[in-house]
């Protein structure tokens, strides 16, 4: 009963890859979820090709194949890391269409709600640890970042309902090893980035303050909030529910 496993979306780029890597160099055994291949190689990585959008994909993954490969009263601890995300679309709200806006909201909300009830559900005789990856866009409106700010405050009101969820009778109360924590990482020199200073004025006002922290060589190398990350995974002595952020 010494294994970990941690259930890591976004695995294909950026801090969810890189994440993932910091955790196989620490031991465990990592399930990456993204629409492309992660390049991730070894016998405690598995990768499986998914569409968080794609709520059929995602459903009938998880209630049908994941079981059977991942035996759950079987490892000592479980983490779900709801890193993937999307910035996109980007425009000022009546100019973006609606689907694109619902797409936002399923992958950077609706599915990682799903899946942290799926692991509340399911990993009942495990300590289990749930990473909301957040922002500060869950609660500073930005013109332009609708859905960014949409999803991200749905995310962190889902880990709230969640921790809720948890202290009711039939989840196994208050004494079950469960903590989630909603973790913003700061402005990180990823791909979303790009698509973050690559925006026309015209759909995003704010953009030239994210032109300029990328001149300054301001962004954070994925890499330093991976480390706490993953510490943060490994600890025991955490509340039910917490919000804590990178401080450089
Ligand atoms: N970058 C920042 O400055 C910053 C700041 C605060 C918070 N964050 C948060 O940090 C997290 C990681 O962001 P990042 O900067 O690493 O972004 P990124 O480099 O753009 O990576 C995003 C990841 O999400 C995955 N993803 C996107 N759409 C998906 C979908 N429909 N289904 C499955 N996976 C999907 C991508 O994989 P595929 O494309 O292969 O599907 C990729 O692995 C996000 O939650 C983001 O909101 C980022």
């Amino acid at each position: 009963m010494s294994e970990r496993l941690a259930v890591v979306t976004g695995a294909s780029a950026g801090l969810g890859k890189t994440l993932a890597r910091t955790l196989l160099e620490r031991g465990w055994h990592v399930l990456g979820l993204a629409r492309r291949d992660a390049s991730l190689h070894g016998d405690r990585y598995r990768h499986e090709r998914i569409d968080l959008a794609d709520f059929d994909a995602v459903e009938s993954y998880f209630t049908q194949r994941f079981p059977r490969d991942h035996d759950l009263a079987a490892v000592e601890r479980v983490a779900l890391v709801n890193n993937a995300g999307v910035l996109e679309p980007v425009g000022l709200l009546g100019n973006v269409s609606l689907a694109d806006l619902a797409r936002a909201m399923a992958v950077n909300a609706t599915a990682p709600a799903w899946l942290a009830g799926y692991f509340l559900r399911h990993a009942r005789r495990t300590r289990l640890r749930i990473l909301d990856i957040s922002s500060g866009s869950a609660t500073n409106a930005k013109a332009g970042w609708a859905a960014y700010c949409m999803s991200k405050a749905a995310l962190r009101m889902a880990g709230l309902v969640l921790a809720e969820e948890a202290q009711t009778p039939g989840e196994g109360g208050p004494a079950r090893d469960v903590a989630i924590i909603s973790y913003a990482p700061g402005m990180l020199d990823t791909e979303m980035q790009q698509v973050a200073r690559s925006a026309r004025p015209a759909d995003f006002p704010g953009v030239q303050r994210f032109i300029d922290v990328h001149a300054r060589g301001e962004l954070i190398p994925p890499e330093r909030p991976t480390l706490e990350m993953a510490e943060l995974l490994e600890r025991d002595d955490l509340p039910l529910y917490s919000e804590l952020r990178y401080t450089p």
